[in-house]
Parts: structure tokens; sequence; C-alpha cells
């Protein structure tokens, strides 16, 4: 009897010293665990004399009943402050201002991409792709570049095998597009083109749009109108435009097409090379040997074809004088566009 006495007082002492949930876990096996201490009572009822052993086993379910209801109590105690802590060191301010989410929002590439496309679109143009892993003779060959021509030179080439490129231009596209279908043809081609060529001024990949129209009847001046009305649209309708005579395979004659220099108003400057004139694309009459290669005859049709670097465009359209800021994605300079 003593023994349980002693048994429930050294458990008085020691739950109410208890601090943790797991401080209690641990008290909790020790008294009325499987090797606890009330277990080890209970089997001690065999040593019990015959006569004190009802009333033992009494105080012992007893005891054992104060322990557990001790536990209990103890339990939520702890548990409840638990919570209450928690709720304390979780507490928010809700009176702050919340952090605001930016929106994603188109890339001045495609944003000038887009623009292209909408001018061109207007005046009766259609929208074309090609794939960007090419057949050498589609990027070079059809386009009036044989194997052996030095023109081959003007473009550093990623070959994937002999007879495959990454196109190096959106040119490739005119002579699919010639091959499936016949004039009139008013189309531009819009898309990704990659050259083995790095540094301030070259990324290895950028975007190009290229433009062909072919009927019976069509002339340089045809070409030079809807240009200069291109660009007018672009650029705004007082930039000054310029034709300048130019060599590709694939046109004949050839013209590269200059703007007034928008960072010096043509006056000169380092950008223009204090010519007061930037190129913005490339252009000419498809020559009949593209005509041919495509199954057209040479004399059946003429007109005429141009290609531009979308990225050269964006620079200057906005006076953006690192080509590398496309690539970065810093958002500091993307939310400006
Ligand atoms: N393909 C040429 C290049 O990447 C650009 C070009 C020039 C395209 C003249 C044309 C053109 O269609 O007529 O440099």
């Amino acid at each position: 009897m003593d023994e349980l006495l002693a048994l429930r007082e050294s458990f008085r002492s020691e739950v109410s010293a208890v601090n943790s949930l797991a401080d209690l876990q641990n008290l909790k096996n020790r008294y009325s665990g499987k090797k606890g201490l009330l277990t080890s009572r209970l089997k001690s009822l065999s040593s019990v004399p015959a006569d004190q052993k009802p009333k033992f086993g009494k105080d012992l379910n007893e005891l054992k009943e104060y322990i557990e209801g001790e536990i209990k109590g103890r339990e939520s105690a702890l548990r409840e402050d638990d919570y209450r802590q928690r709720l304390l060191a979780e507490k928010i301010d809700i009176t702050l201002p919340g952090r605001p989410a930016f929106f994603g929002r188109t890339h001045p590439i495609n944003q000038v991409l887009s623009e292209i496309k909408a001018i061109f679109v207007s005046m009766g143009f259609g929208l074309e792709e090609g794939p960007e892993i090419e057949l050498d003779y589609y990027n070079f060959e059809a386009l009036n570049i044989p194997k052996d021509h030095p023109a081959r030179d003007m473009q550093d080439t990623f070959y994937v095998s002999d007879d495959v490129v990454l196109r190096t231009h959106t040119s490739p596209v005119q002579v699919r597009v010639m091959e499936k279908r016949r004039p009139p043809l008013r189309i531009i081609v819009p898309g990704k083109v990659y050259r083995c060529d790095s540094d301030v001024t070259h990324t290895p990949m950028f975007h190009q749009v290229e433009g062909l129209m072919v009927d019976t009847d069509i002339s340089f001046a045809d070409l030079k109108g809807l240009l200069e009305l291109f660009i007018h649209n672009l650029f705004g309708s007082n930039t000054p435009v310029r034709f300048r005579p130019s060599y590709f395979p694939f046109t004949e004659p050839s013209a590269e097409v200059d703007i007034g220099c928008i960072f010096c108003s043509g006056s000169g400057c380092r950008i223009c090379k204090t010519t007061g004139w930037l190129e913005i694309l490339g252009s000419g009459m498809v020559n009949p040997r593209v005509f041919e290669m495509a199954g057209y005859g040479p004399d059946e049709y003429s007109g005429f074809a141009f290609g531009m670097g979308v990225e050269r465009i964006t620079m200057l359209k906005y006076g953006i004088d690192d080509l590398r800021l496309f690539f970065e994605n810093d958002l500091r300079f993307l939310r400006q566009f």
C-alpha cells in the first residue's frame, strides 16, 4: 500500500514538472506503458497475501485511472499551450499592403514581329512557315547559291550533316511555297534563323521576316512602293527611305533599303557610321533562276522578295544599342515595352 502511495506521489510531482508533449509521452511510457511501473506492480499482485489482494487490486486500478486521467488532462493543457504559441508566432499583419504580382507581357521582339505581320496582312499578304532544320538544297541551291559559290561565305552555317543545315535565313520558304502554289503570291514568312556567329552585334539565333510577291506583271516600282509604305507604317511617315544597289544571288537586280538614321536624324553619328543612314532590309526582283528551280517558267512570272532582321528593326525602332538585352530577359528591361 505504501508502495502505491509512493508511486502516486512520485507521479504527481513528475507530471507537474512536465513542460512538453515529448516529456509527457516519456512519462506516460514510464508509468502506464507495457513495461511501465503500473504493469510491474500488477505483476507483483501474485506475491501479495491473499487477504490483501482485493484491496491492492482496487487501489492499483484507482491509481491507474488517476495516472491516465492526469496524463490526459496535462496533454490537452499542453496542446492548448502549443496551439496558442503557434498562433502568436505565426501572427501576420493583414494590414500590410500586398506584394504586387507582375503580369507577363509580350517580348519586344514578338511585339515588333506582330506589328510587321499586321502591316503586311493589311496589304493582303498571307503568313507562311517553313522548317528551321532545312535541306541544303532549299537554303542554298534552290536560291541560286551552288555549293562552291562564294556567296556561301556571306552566311556562317550550322551544318547538321552534308545535306542538312539550320536555316541561315527565311528565304528557303520562298521556294517551298512556289513549289506548291502558283501565282498570284503574296506571302511573308516570319521565323527563327541560325548562324554560327556570336558577338556584340550577332547572336547564333535571331528572327527574320521574309517577303515574296509574284504575279504576271510585278515591277521594281511595286517593290519600292510597297516597302516604302511598310517602312512609313512601322517607323512613321516622315522616315526617309533610300534604295541602294546591292547583290543577292536569289534576286536580280538587288537593293538594300536604308532609313534615315533615327539616332542623329541623318546628320551622322557613331551608330550610322557617320553616313546618316541605317540599313534595315535586303530586297530585289526574284532571279529567274529561282523561278526555274521552283518549277515556274522563267518568263512566266515576275516578282520581288525581301528579307529583314527583326532584332535589328526592334533595336532601331526603340533605340536599343545592345543586342544581348533581348536574350538576357532582365525584367527591368522587358517591362519598358
Ligand atoms: N536572305 C537574306 C539574308 O538573310 C535577306 C534577303 C535579301 C532576303 C534579299 C530576300 C532578298 O528575300 O530579296 O541576308
